[in-house]
């Protein structure tokens, strides 16, 4: 019998991450955040000084490395060839150099191949641009995240303000439309919503009423 799958796609700033680890906990299920495995590779590439033209050394680095998540229901860290590299895939520089990782195809092959080993061991919520459309269609459970381009803005605003940093909501909320250009537009596995998936647009909804509206959708399915 086939593992549950809940496949969680949307464009950056749309909860995905807190959203997906919330309904992952609360039943139970395994949480994989594929958006860390593009950044994982983009640290080993800047860290190996391989640079982002170079794509032939870029899929032969992506062959020789081990990404492991580890998520125990607490903490969700990321491996990259042992080393626990859960914050530093965070940093601004990362979250730029993603964009050229994830258009070469032969990577996102190698890392579908992890995402769907996933699969056979455990009922899991899966989180990333392409999980609907192309890692998991036939995934009983698919959703679409969304939020409007202020409402993301502002979260990630006060996000920062938390961190203890100063943003410009206009900068921020310009940021935003260029990434959400380059994951709808590229072509290769752009940001699509596939048409079974369930639409949610969270803005002004709270974390809570997101993540009730999964289970709930859930549960409705009768997963095992
Ligand atoms: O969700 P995130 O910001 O951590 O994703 C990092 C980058 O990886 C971002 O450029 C989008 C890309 N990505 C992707 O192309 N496909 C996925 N399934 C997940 C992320």
């Amino acid at each position: 019998m086939k593992k549950f799958v809940i496949a969680i796609d949307g464009p950056a700033g749309a909860g995905k991450s807190t959203v997906a680890k919330l309904v992952a906990k609360k039943l139970g299920f395994l949480y994989v955040d594929t958006g860390a495995m593009y950044r994982a590779l983009t640290l080993k590439a800047l860290n190996e000084k391989i640079p982002f033209s170079e794509e032939e050394k870029l899929i032969n680095m992506a062959k020789n490395t081990k990404i492991e998540l580890q998520d125990n229901g607490v903490d969700y860290k990321v491996f990259l060839d042992g080393k626990d590299v859960s914050e530093e895939i965070r940093t601004e520089e990362v979250s730029k150099g993603t964009q050229f990782i994830a258009s070469i195809l032969q990577i996102r092959k190698i890392l579908w191949k992890m995402q769907r080993s996933f699969r056979g061991r455990y009922n899991i919520v899966m989180e990333g641009r392409d999980i609907g459309s192309k890692v998991f269609p036939d995934a009983q459970l698919k959703i679409f995240l969304d939020a409007s381009v202020k409402e993301r803005a502002k979260r990630r605003y006060l996000q920062l303000k938390e961190m203890g940093l100063e943003g410009d909501l206009n900068i921020i909320e310009k940021e935003i439309i260029e990434r959400d250009e380059r994951d709808r537009k590229r072509s290769i596995s752009p940001l699509v919503r596939h048409p079974d998936a369930f639409y949610i647009d969270t803005t002004g909804m709270s974390i809570p009423q997101v993540v009730e509206k999964i289970i709930f959708l859930c549960k409705n399915l009768n997963p095992q």
